[in-house]
């Protein structure tokens, strides 16, 4: 039998009566916010990650008496991580878990299917019950963690079940949950075997938040087809104009919450004499050349990093780049390593890179520098620095951070954006050189393009990203939606618009 999200939850103990008094706000995130360290004595000592995601809430989980639950990313670990001022909970994963919800229903099943398909996914049964099953156990957690009435945030696309499973073991609290890769459109969604289960899992938060408001839309369409549930019509804003989804007597909201960066820190790091330095340094390590191009990213096939390879290697045949002035450094983080579409990309694009330098190298002078390892953080910004031109080619992606902390960097003005029309950042960045990916010669004419721009373009073109990313950080990002959370949802929605709510299609008819 399948086990059916939110079978055997029943409501837990309030936890006061045990004078447990609990966080008042709680995040729920697959993954802890933390990196294990060993050091040469044995010793173990947890790091906070560096993460965009925790940078933003920290001050409000030390504010607020906060908690994190989350997986730390290691098979079969009792490990209770420990960073000051934030109560971590550790949901351990074994390793046939890690294999079925993980790498499985998450990564192999969910992440393409979000993704527009761009590789097939798969659908096992065995893989959905270990998801129920582990979201079921974040939920229990949860449950632990929160205080009375305390504020639960739900992150992205590996716990969707987590809300409606939580809320029937604490009807008390307020529940959030944001997703962070693209909510796809019906056509691709009708795929998923429990499609319904999904959309119901979502639909136990009280306000559910997307990137952008299509994103959003595509949702409240597939509430109304898939649970039944009446929903408001009329375009859904970015950070305003949330659409509604009538579920019995809750009124669960839906709104477009674009996600942003620390762009104050990165704008401040880039600025320092050491990371400037630093960027120098690096042009000279590459030659000097008169171009570097630069890609970074986690090496995901969602990312087209081969997209930019193959318009770099047609512009080279062409002679219109030269190889003699020109450096591309491709920056690629290990990823996911065991799920075989990765497996399969990561091979296609190191013989892209091998193919391309074979072609049109000197010795020591390749064309393209690729570098298969995640770089330190200010080793990072100091790359950024001294790119000419970033490279940004996704098939698909959410919102894509690389662009907006390029922009950040980039207090010179000198620098271009080539960003590709598919990912969220799109939507805010439309200084950038933008393209739609699949079409080669446009990717090849907005390289082209950014390459050959006067310094006057160029500024134009970056003052105006830099007004975007620097009046829109992350802090505002999570106050947006925090506000959204705590606010009535009357007052803010319904009451204000005089929402209109369509009914369900009748399901018998
Ligand atoms: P995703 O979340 O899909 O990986 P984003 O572009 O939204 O894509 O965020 C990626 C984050 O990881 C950014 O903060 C980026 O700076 C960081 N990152 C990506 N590649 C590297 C790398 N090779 N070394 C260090 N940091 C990286
Ligand atoms: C994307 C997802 C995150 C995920 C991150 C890294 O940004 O939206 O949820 O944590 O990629 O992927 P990983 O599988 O290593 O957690």
């Amino acid at each position: 039998m399948t086990p059916q999200p939110g079978e055997e939850l029943q409501p837990t103990a309030d936890p006061r009566a045990d004078g447990h008094r609990g966080a008042e706000f709680v995040v729920v995130a697959n993954r802890l916010p933390v990196d294990k360290e060993v050091q040469a004595d044995g010793t173990v000592h947890w790091k906070r990650s560096p993460g965009g995601l925790v940078t933003a809430l920290e001050p409000i989980l030390r504010s607020r008496t906060g908690a994190w639950v989350g997986w730390s990313g290691i098979a079969d670990s009792d490990d209770n991580p420990d960073i000051e001022g934030i109560d971590i909970h550790a949901v351990p994963l074994s390793t046939s878990e890690i294999a079925e919800y993980y790498e499985g229903f998450s990564n192999a099943t969910l992440w393409p299917l979000y993704h527009d398909v761009i590789v097939k996914p798969e659908y096992h049964r065995e893989w959905w019950n270990t998801y129920v099953e582990v979201n079921r156990r974040f939920a229990e957690e949860t449950s632990k963690a929160a205080g009375h009435g305390a504020v639960v945030w739900v992150q992205d696309y590996q716990l969707q079940l987590v809300p409606k499973m939580l809320r029937m073991l604490r009807p008390d609290l307020r529940i959030g949950f944001f997703l962070h890769i693209p909510f796809p459109p019906v056509e691709l969604f009708m795929q998923m075997p429990w499609r319904t289960e999904i959309i119901e899992g979502l639909l136990g938060a009280d306000l559910i938040g997307f990137h952008l408001p299509g994103g959003a839309q595509n949702f409240l369409y597939l509430a109304r087809r898939l649970a039944g549930q009446a929903t408001s019509k009329g375009s859904v804003g970015v950070r305003s104009r949330f659409g509604v989804v009538q579920v019995g007597f809750r009124t669960v909201r839906v709104g477009a919450f674009p996600i942003s960066i620390d762009s104050g820190e990165l704008d401040a790091k880039a600025r320092s004499k050491e990371i400037r330095a630093r960027a120098a340094e690096i042009r000279a390590e590459l030659g000097n050349p008169k171009t570097v191009l630069l890609g970074v990213d986690r090496l995901d096939y969602t990312k087209g990093i081969d997209v930019r390879l193959r318009a770099l290697s047609e512009l080279l045949a062409e002679k219109r780049i030269d190889p003699h002035e020109t450096v591309m450094v491709q920056l690629a983080t290990p990823s996911r390593e065991r799920v075989d579409s990765y497996v399969k990309m990561r091979a296609e694009i190191e013989q892209l890179v091998g193919n391309i330098n074979g072609s049109y190298s000197v010795v020591g002078q390749p064309v393209i520098q690729y570098l298969h390892r995640p770089v330190p953080r200010d080793e990072l910004i100091a790359f950024f620095v001294a790119a000419d031109v970033m490279l940004v080619t996704p098939l698909r992606d959410g919102m894509n951070l690389v662009a907006k902390e390029y922009v950040a960097c980039r207090s010179d003005l000198g620098g271009a954006l080539v960003l590709s029309e598919f990912t969220g950042a799109a939507a805010e960045l439309k200084s950038a050189y933008q393209a739609n990916p699949y079409d080669l010669d446009g990717v090849k004419d907005a390289i082209a393009a950014a390459v050959d721009q006067t310094p006057h373009e160029g500024r134009r073109r970056m003052r105006a990203l830099r007004r975007q990313v620097l009046t829109h950080d992350v802090a505002k990002w999570a106050e947006s939606f925090l506000g959204a959370l705590s606010a009535d949802a009357e007052t803010t929605t319904s009451a204000d618009r005089g929402v209109q709510l369509v009914a369900a299609p009748d399901q018998n008819a």
